[in-house]
């Protein structure tokens, strides 16, 4: 069973922001995985790049859409992001320095942080944009 399903209850309505997010919860549930067959250092780090490339890509197409409508809350919207890639700086840090596992706290933190973020932030975002789009 996967560490972090995808429900309809994740789902924002926005075509791409939900194809990034089920691809986000791939990528997880992907760490998820070689962290529990105990892969080695190197596997961990390239399974934790990707998913943290993708995170900025990810983040960036939101804010091009936040741009594009001239979002009300695009400040809040951007502090959020901005303070996750903060944590996973560190945390890439600490990895490159030495550590040679993950905790699993750290990926409960950020399949909470992504549950919060895409149930609130995303789902307001996603309605904004249809409504400026209608
Ligand atoms: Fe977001």
């Amino acid at each position: 069973m996967a560490y972090l399903a995808w429900s309809n209850d994740l789902a924002v309505g926005n075509t791409f922001i939900d194809a990034d997010h089920q691809r986000l919860i791939d990528m997880v549930n992907r760490l998820h995985e070689v962290m529990q067959e105990g892969r080695g250092k190197e596997v961990l780090g390239k399974v934790l790049n990707n998913l943290v490339t993708y995170t900025r890509e990810h983040f960036r197409r939101e804010e091009d859409l936040m741009r594009r409508i001239g979002y009300a809350d695009r400040a809040a919207h951007l502090h959020e992001h901005e303070k996750l890639l903060q944590q996973v700086d560190e945390l890439q840090s600490k990895f490159d320095s030495g550590a040679t596992t993950l905790s699993i706290q750290v990926l409960h933190f950020l399949r909470d942080w992504l549950i919060n973020h895409i149930g609130k932030s995303d789902k307001a975002l996603a309605e904004a944009s249809r409504t400026v789009q209608a």
